[in-house]
């Protein structure tokens, strides 16, 4: 059973442990745009692709999978989310299996705004949002919302544009300059990082991980502490299994006064899994079992409580 991870950039432990899960079971095939991408390096094999716009791009990658006989193949960016949902019938006439969520769900989480209205009208608590300035200015007037609050593009990511914001002047200021704003309540509390396996099989949440975020550091999660909560766990069952989610999912949820809030999902491995794998949780070894045609049994909170993770630098030395 070989593995091709697409985009691997600098993500060397997740092709790392994808390493580790697949030997003597097959091959670790990784992706990048760029012959400096480090993590292809820790990689089996590796292939130096166009970027994602090209039009030949999904094409290439399939003749990747057809010459590598790959068995499961999964992005760790957020704009090829979609594109690989899109083609999954083309993988699967291949034997390629898409490790991830659908196509609808993939664009969901890709915009904050749909994402928002989705939670709202499934009952989830969520931080109240408008792309309209002038619905926002009426419930400030209305004493629904109040200061600060978060101005971000709609579908931002790693925290690009996001400015905390304390005045109605500012609001004004920013929307008058920048493009594809949103405003959102600010959820004062604890920030929360989830780390979930969704069995490709069975469609049941076989692995939950939480962790507390103590420090962040560029959009990152630079430092955090693992916990449980059974009310967590079966909050995050419960909207995961209702959306409709599948694979590796990772969900910030805000922990204010008691009360969890979902604040948005990246369907894929996000920047801190490392600290689950660390903590017990091996969710290359349920995509393999997937691929295998195994179904997962449930094992959620398989990890010790305590556990820290501190992010820090590593190089790669390559010679030409
Ligand atoms: N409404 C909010 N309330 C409190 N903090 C927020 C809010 N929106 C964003 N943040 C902070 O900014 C970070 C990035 O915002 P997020 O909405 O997750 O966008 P991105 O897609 O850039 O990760 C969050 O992890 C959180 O620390
Ligand atoms: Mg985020």
């Amino acid at each position: 059973m070989n593995i091709l991870i697409l985009a691997a950039g600098s993500r060397n432990k997740i092709v790392q442990y994808f390493k580790k899960a697949f030997c003597g079971e097959g091959t670790v095939v990784a992706t990048d745009a760029s012959e400096l991408g480090p993590a292809i390096y820790d990689a089996d094999k590796h292939y130096i692709v166009p970027p994602i716009t090209d039009p030949g791009y999904i094409d290439i990658i399939l003749d990747i999978c057809r010459k590598e006989s790959i068995g499961g193949v999964l992005s760790l960016i957020d704009p090829e989310l979609s594109l690989l949902a899109q083609n999954e019938h083309r993988f699967k006439a291949l034997g390629t299996t898409v490790i991830g969520s659908s196509f609808e769900l993939c664009e969901l989480t890709l915009d904050k705004m749909r994402m928002y209205h989705w939670l709202a009208e499934h009952g989830y608590n969520c931080a109240r949002s408008w792309m309209d300035k002038g619905e926002f200015f009426k419930a400030v007037s209305a004493g629904e919302i109040a200061y600060p609050v978060f101005v971000k593009p709609y579908r931002g990511s790693a925290s690009i544009s996001i400015s905390k914001v304390f005045d109605g002047d500012t609001v004004e200021l920013l929307l008058a300059h920048g493009r594809d704003l949103m405003i959102q309540e600010f959820l004062n509390g604890q920030e929360i990082g989830a780390d979930v396996y969704i069995d490709m099989i069975s469609g049941e949440v076989v692995s939950i991980f939480t962790k507390k975020k103590i420090k962040m550091r560029a959009g990152e999660t630079d430092k955090a502490v693992s916990f449980k909560d059974e009310r967590l766990f079966e909050l995050i069952e419960r909207f995961v299994v209702e959306a409709g989610f599948r694979g590796q999912i990772d969900i910030d949820i805000f922990d204010i006064n008691g009360e969890y809030y979902i604040s948005e999902v990246n369907p894929r491995f996000g920047g801190g899994y490392p600290h689950a794998y660390e903590a017990g949780c091996d969710h290359m070894r349920l995509i393999l079992n997937n691929l295998n045609g195994i179904a997962n049994k449930k094992n959620i909170g398989a990890y010790d409580e305590g556990v820290y993770m501190m992010k820090y630098n590593e190089v790669k030395i390559l010679k030409a």
